[in-house]
């Protein structure tokens, strides 16, 4: 969701550089600024480049911004991910509503003692993607002519693409789609009672069809394509919070 940046109205652009403990991205593609600015007539804070589990962060360290976002007053988070598609439905470009996710990542980021002025011990899960701002995002896609897809996302460390094995255990988990981020973040998000909107971009298919290699520099592609309708739902999303 790189491109969302661009459409920020008097945009105000901090490098993670000049943040205090903030992390800096090391994957080709990925920015690292902290936008704010106006969205759909809202004041938002974009991440431009975010911090996965694989790049040798640690949980706390790949959820911080979330934390910096809580204290600066943000109430709804927003994520996009790019993920693997393991719904036979699915095809490469699609766009997927997240409903809910499985969490396989080796470590939770709210292991470890737990600060109560920051959010409870045992955060609740049960909607830990918002039934109100998935319906909104349906009701505009429906109203827009966009295709949403939606379904489930298992979300584990990586760096490795699955194996075609690794794919099918996705599916027999009851996910659509899976990747190497979103879940950390989500979880701190709920943890600090912030309302959560997740989209997946489906980059890659593997189910169903025949199981093709990845590459980083194909799921990019296959990710701006579908950069203008992820950047106009969310945009009409953030005019109806
Ligand atoms: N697996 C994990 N992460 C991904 C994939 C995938 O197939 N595609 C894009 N991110």
């Amino acid at each position: 969701m790189g491109d969302l940046a661009n459409h920020i109205e008097e945009a105000k652009a901090i490098p993670y550089s000049d943040i205090p403990n903030f992390p800096v991205s090391t994957v080709a593609g990925h920015k690292g600024n902290l936008v704010f600015g106006k969205l759909g007539g809202k004041q938002v804070v974009v991440m431009q480049g975010r911090f996965h589990f694989y790049e040798g962060y640690g949980m706390k360290e790949v959820t911080f911004p979330v934390r910096v976002m809580k204290a600066l007053g943000v109430k709804t988070l927003i994520l996009s991910n790019a993920a693997g598609g393991v719904n036979p439905e699915f095809s490469v470009g699609d766009i997927m509503l997240i409903e809910d996710h499985v969490n396989l990542f080796p470590e939770n980021p709210l292991r470890g003692p737990n600060d109560e002025r920051l959010g409870t011990r045992f955060p609740d899960m049960s909607e830990a993607y918002s039934k109100r701002l998935r319906n909104l995002a349906k009701d505009i896609a429906r109203r827009d002519g966009i295709m949403l897809r939606e379904g489930a996302y298992l979300g584990w460390q990586g760096p490795t693409f699955e194996t075609p094995k690794e794919y099918q255990l996705v599916r027999l988990l009851g996910c659509s789609a899976c990747g190497m981020s979103t879940v950390p973040e989500v979880i701190v998000a709920r943890h600090a009672q912030m309302e959560v909107f997740a989209l997946s971009v489906i980059t890659n298919c593997a189910i169903g069809k025949e199981i093709a290699e990845v590459s980083h520099e194909e799921v990019q592609t296959a990710a701006k394509l579908a950069q203008q309708n992820m950047t106009h739902l969310v945009t009409e999303l953030i005019k109806e919070l």
